[in-house]
């Protein structure tokens, strides 16, 4: 029987390039950390819980990656191969270990099985994943005899001139079969242009056969040091996604112009408008319509929603609901089935029941609306009075007309009418007209004096 892979996540270093007060593995995506999406492939090609080496100063590292990974401390960057030095005695695995990098997101769970697979069809010691990028800036470079058989990993900083015309790199990622590994590195030292304890060097120190396995598209390989690879990652990730939606049958009218986090789920035969972005834990159902210019970030939306260019954050929308443009809508907001909005209207921590509309400059804070709702234009729920907040609840088939303001707490019972133009800081019974705004004056012939005055001055 083949032991399970056990795989090591080396994320601990200093990352200085970012220039950043944020630990580099916890920079962003596709909408998810690099450390993030590492664990993830990591979990899914071993089903396994991973070993995650963190740097004790990054508190919030160990926050992330504890859910999903034990994680074990380095307390001084001393290189690559000090870092694997670190899991202890009661966690190194004599079978299979996968040494992953935090840093290096985008490769697929599907490249690391096919990587394991053949580790364990060729019976090698190690197996090294290798790339031919067409700029191999920083990466070690894999030396072979005259004979084409592995010899050494040797940094770029460390390269003999002979050796710079070299193409083939490391990838940082390896399997390495653990009865070796550990007594290996017990015998690797600093002596190299960094004065590192380098994980490279364990491979040309163990014994047994070294194999490579080439990786054909060299970009899912790529490590972040600075802000260009994460940009560039960025777009590699953003292409990835929108194909893979496309491919699984939602529209992209403009695929240059439209953002998707990795993390979006969409329905089919959903439509994408040009200059939309979709963030975070966004689900949109089937035969949704989204766009042109709309931002949605942690949306849950049923099937047939059609959302024009709105910005919608942690809400939740019914089947067929439909939101017209430069709409905001905030966290904690819920809207039933076949709920309509206007246009310029702000909701925020709210529940709007099914069928009911909320019409165009509508301020919609704190509050319950129940079904069948009219919501006339320009009216506004006070739900602040300068010390806390305050619900406004509007019963099922209410009638508002336009202008109106309530002044939470205030409860308008199903079926009631609110006049236009009303401020409403008092409850309203089941049927009743609520009305509050002064009686209109006309003032007989007061255009004509007004002039009068006027030329006579
Ligand atoms: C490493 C490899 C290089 C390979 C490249 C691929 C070594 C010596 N070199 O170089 O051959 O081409 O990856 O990306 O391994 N880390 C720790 N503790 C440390 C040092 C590093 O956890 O003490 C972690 C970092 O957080 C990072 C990973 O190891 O996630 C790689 O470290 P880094 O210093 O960036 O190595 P590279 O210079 O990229």
């Amino acid at each position: 029987m083949v032991d399970s892979p056990q795989a090591v996540i080396l994320a601990a270093g200093k990352g200085t390039r970012m220039k950043s007060n944020l630990p580099k593995v916890l920079h962003q995506v596709g909408g998810k950390a690099l450390l993030q999406h590492v664990i993830d492939s990591a979990v899914e090609a071993t089903a396994v819980r991973p070993l995650v080496i963190a740097n004790p100063e990054h508190v919030a590292v160990r926050a992330l990656a504890r859910d999903q990974a034990d994680v074990v401390e380095q307390a001084t960057a001393l290189g690559t191969g000090d870092a694997v030095r670190q899991v202890p005695e009661a966690q190194r695995s004599r079978g299979p270990v996968l040494v992953l990098c935090g840093d290096v997101p985008l490769l697929r769970p599907d490249t690391l099985r096919r990587l394991l697979d053949h580790h364990q069809k060729s019976q090698a010691t190690c197996t090294v994943l290798v790339v031919e990028p067409d700029h191999p800036r920083g990466l070690g470079r894999i030396v072979r005899d005259n004979g084409g058989k592995f010899t050494a990993i040797v940094e770029e900083r460390d390269l003999t001139p002979e050796q710079c015309g070299l193409r083939e790199c490391n990838s940082g990622v390896y399997i390495f079969n653990g009865a070796q590994l550990w007594p290996a590195l017990d015998r690797i030292t600093t002596n190299n242009a960094q004065g590192e304890y380098y994980l490279t060097d364990v491979v040309a120190l163990m014994e047994g056969t070294v194999a490579t396995v080439t990786l054909a598209d060299s970009e899912e390989a790529l490590g972040i040091s600075d802000r260009c690879d994460l940009a560039e990652a960025e777009a590699i990730l953003r292409a990835r996604t929108l194909q893979a939606l496309m491919e699984s049958g939602v529209t992209i009218e403009d695929p240059l112009t439209t953002y998707v986090d990795s993390t979006v789920v969409v329905g089919q035969d959903t439509v994408l408008r040009p200059m939309t972005s979709l963030r975070g834990h966004t689900v949109l159902g089937p035969n949704c319509t989204v766009g042109p210019m709309a931002q949605l970030r942690d949306v849950r939306a049923g099937e047939g929603a059609v959302i024009g260019s709105s910005h919608l954050e942690e809400c939740t929308l019914g089947d067929r609901v439909t939101i017209g443009h430069y709409n905001r809508i905030r966290p904690g907001t819920t809207l039933g089935a076949e709920v309509s909005l206007g246009t310029h209207a702000e909701l925020k921590n709210s529940t709007v029941g099914h069928g009911t509309q909320i019409a165009h400059f509508s301020c919609v804070l704190d509050s319950d609306i129940g079904t069948d709702v009219n919501i006339g234009a320009g009216t506004v729920t006070c739900n602040f009075d300068g010390e806390g907040k305050h619900r406004t609840v509007i019963g099922d088939g209410v009638f508002v007309g336009s202008d109106a303001t309530f002044i939470a707490p205030v409860q308008v019972a199903a079926g009631a009418y609110i006049a236009a133009g009303s401020l409403i800081d008092a409850d309203v019974p089941e049927g009743a007209l609520g009305i509050a705004r002064s009686r209109q004056r006309n003032i007989g012939g007061w255009v004509e004096k007004r002039r009068q005055q006027a030329t006579t001055r």
